[in-house]
This record gives structure tokens, sequence and C-alpha cells, in this order.
């Protein structure tokens, strides 16, 4: 499929963005920083709030029940006006799209949205990268659609390998075999490297560690073991239920000899590893024992178009508002800068300085994971 490209205007011939009047940072090569120097390159999108699985660190069936209130189609960002946003995140340095929610597949025409944001340019002409994050529940039926529409790669949330394991994490009747299809249908469609990500709950998969690197050791598959973070005011989160990242290590090292990699880019969120016989690498996510706020460049555009710059964030900059009232590029660029120029956020790790607990978060499923 030949696809036509967009270049976007790089920011600085984009006269029309006023840093001064901003009074925010940037560095030597006019890129723009928030208040702890961290350049804006990477941005979630979240696409839809439902989901098809009930993850009970995510989604806990309790609150998330058919007396749970979605939002409404007419409260939810259009694919043009989220291409528009991108184009603006584009001037102001992203340089990575995630497609994520809730469950994006679940999004109607996801595949038409891939389309529109893979005919961007980045900033310095490079082409964007869309990543996207799934279940995989619906990713045998969509795989080939969404890379001839421009995916690069997904990631899939797996976070056991025997059925009673998985359903007790995600509290669905899904089984292991539809998402390992899932996996199989990406992968024949091209759109890896595959990462799998394994959220570990102590006492309740922590078992499945070893299974879960045997079974995608040789296959070029990424596994990622993560550890149970504190998002939302709704996943009962306690420090016990964290499997520390060394220990995940620990327990692998103890059977497969492992050699740490270099970082793939700067602010990598994983820790990576490889296996030393050549089985191929996995990666580590220690949010919560070694966290990486330090290098955190990402924003996420919730489902109804509020801006958060952090997971943890109590609120969020409402750019749908400004979008439907007709404001020009101008604004929205100048409303997303400021924003990110007096970002502050650095909620891991002011949780592991001091055990810090803020009142009332938002829920990741709302705002991206
Ligand atoms: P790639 O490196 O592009 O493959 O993706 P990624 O690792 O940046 O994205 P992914 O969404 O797969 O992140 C893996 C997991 O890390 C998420 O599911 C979260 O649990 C966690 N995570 C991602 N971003 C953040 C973040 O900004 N803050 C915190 N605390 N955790 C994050
Ligand atoms: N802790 C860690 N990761 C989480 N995710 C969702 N909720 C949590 C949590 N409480 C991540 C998982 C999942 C992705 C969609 O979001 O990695 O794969
Ligand atoms: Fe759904 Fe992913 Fe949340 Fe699980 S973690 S409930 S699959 S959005
Ligand atoms: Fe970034 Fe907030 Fe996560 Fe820290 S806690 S890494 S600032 S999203």
């Amino acid at each position: 499929m030949t696809r036509q490209i967009i270049p976007v205007t790089p920011a600085a011939q984009q006269t029309a963005i006023d840093y001064r009047a901003l009074d925010v940072e940037r560095d030597h090569s006019g890129t723009l920083l928030d208040g702890l120097q961290r350049p804006l390159r990477d941005l979630r999108i979240s696409v839809t709030d439902r989901c098809n699985l009930r993850c009970t660190y995510c989604m806990p069936r309790e609150i998330f029940d058919e007396n749970h209130t979605f939002l409404p189609r007419s409260e939810l960002l259009s694919f043009e006006e989220i291409e528009r946003l991108v184009r603006q995140f584009i001037h102001l340095g992203v340089m990575k799209i995630r497609l994520t929610g809730g469950e994006p597949l679940l999004r109607r025409g996801i595949e038409q949205l891939v389309e529109k944001l893979a005919r961007l340019q980045t900033a310095t002409g490079a082409p964007l990268e869309i990543a996207l994050t799934t279940n995989a529940v619906l990713l045998a039926r969509k795989a080939q659609a969404l890379k001839e529409a421009g995916l690069k790669r997904v990631t899939v949330s797996l976070d056991g390998l025997s059925d009673v394991t998985f359903r007790r994490m995600n509290d669905s009747g899904i089984d292991v075999a539809t998402v390992l299809d899932g996996i199989a249908a990406a992968q024949a469609a091209g759109l890896g490297p595959l990462k799998i990500n394994m959220v570990v709950k102590r006492g309740v998969n922590e078992h499945e560690i070893v299974p879960m690197a045997e079974h995608f050791r040789h296959t070029g598959i990424v596994l990622r073991f993560i550890e149970f973070m504190d998002v939302g005011s709704s996943n009962g989160w306690c420090m016990d239920d964290v499997v520390p990242a060394s220990e995940i290590l620990g327990r692998i090292a103890g059977r497969f000899a492992l050699e740490q990699v270099e970082p793939d880019y700067g602010g990598e969120v994983a820790g990576r590893w490889r296996y030393a016989d050549g089985g191929g690498e996995i990666g580590v996510v220690a949010s919560v024992t070694q966290a990486f706020c330090h290098e955190c460049t990402r924003a996420r555009l919730s489902t109804d178009g509020k801006l958060y710059t952090c997971l943890f964030a109590h609120n969020g900059l409402d750019l749908r508002d400004p979008l439907r009232r007709g404001e020009n590029e101008r604004v929205l660029t100048n409303l997303i800068a400021g924003q990110w120029g007096q970002r502050g956020d650095r909620y891991s790790q002011l949780r592991q300085e001091a055990s810090a607990q803020p009142a009332r978060k938002i829920e990741m499923s709302y705002i991206g994971g």
C-alpha cells in the first residue's frame, strides 16, 4: 500500500509558538523542556475507557460493573480531533504515539485512526512511531488490517500461561489460547518486535514468572515483567502485593544466566536483560522500586481529550473544549506547551522517597497505560 507522507512544520519554523510569552524552558536545540528539564517525546492516547477484561489491578469488577457509566460517544475525541492534537504534539517534540485504553481494539474503526496518524512525520522528518497496547482478545481478527494501516508494533498484556492464573488476574472468561492466537497473528502480520507485559502480583501469579520466561525464550518476543503499581483509587494497592524487580530477576537468573543490556533509548521504562545462551531478551519495569521519573518524557491524552502529564496526576488540562470551540493551532499548541512547561511531576520518585499517598488518583483505563 502506498501512503502519502505529510511533513509537519518543524517547531523552529512555526513562528506561531511564542515560548517567551509562556515562560517555558527550551534546550540549546530549541526543544521544549518541563520544569525538571525533561523533553516531551512520547504521547499515549487512550481511545476508549471500555475493556473486555476486568483485570483486578486495573478495572476491578466491583467498581467497573454493569452500573458503571462509561463515557458516551459524544464525549470521546473523534479521530479527526485526535489527529489535530497529534499534529500539535509533534510540533512540540513528540516522536512516538502509543494507542491504549481501556482496550484500544474495542474502538470502532481503530484502523482508520492508525492510518491517519501513520501519514504524519515528526518535526525532524523521521517517521512517527505508532505502537498499540492490547489484551489481544481481538488481535487475531485485526492484526493484518492494523499492519496495513501503518501500525509499527504491538505490546500485548498477558499475566500468566495457565487459564486459572490468567483468569484470576483478568476476572473474565477469556482463555490464554485466545491471547496466544492474537500474538501469533501479530507476529505473522509483522507487528514486531512484539513485547508482552506481565504485571506481577504477589501470591497471585508470581509462580508463573519462570514458566512465562521459558515459554517466550527463543521466540523473538520480549517479555517484560511489571511491578504492580498503585494506579487509580480502585485496585486496593499495598506494598506487600509488589514483587520487586530484583526478586523477579533473581528467580529467572536462578534458571537461566542473564546479562544486562544497554537501554534502547533515553527514558526507556524497562530495564533490559538478555539470556546468556542467546535465548533472547527480557525487560523489567521497576516503577515502584526504582522510579524512572527523572527521565520521563511521556504525556497522556485521555479518551475525552484531557492532557495528563503524569500517570498519577489528579487533574488534566481539557483540550477538547478549545478544539470544539474552534480555537486555532497556535492556541492549541500554546496550551500544550504551557502545561508541559510547568510540569514538575515525579510521583513514583516521591512515593519511593517518602511513601507519599495522595488522596485520589486517576484510573489507568481512562488515562491510558
Ligand atoms: P516501548 O518501550 O515503546 O515498547 O513501550 P513502553 O515500555 O514505554 O510502554 P508500555 O506501555 O508497554 O509500558 C510498560 C508498562 O510500564 C506500563 O504498562 C506501565 O505499567 C508502566 N509504565 C509505562 N509508562 C509509565 C510511566 O510513565 N510511569 C510509570 N510509573 N509507569 C509506566
Ligand atoms: N500496575 C502495573 N501495570 C499496570 N497496568 C495497568 N494497571 C497496572 C497496575 N496497577 C499496565 C499493564 C497492562 C497495561 C495495559 O497497563 O502493563 O499490560
Ligand atoms: Fe483491560 Fe488492560 Fe486494564 Fe486489563 S489492564 S482491564 S486488559 S485495560
Ligand atoms: Fe512519569 Fe509520573 Fe510515571 Fe514518574 S510517576 S515516570 S513522572 S508518569
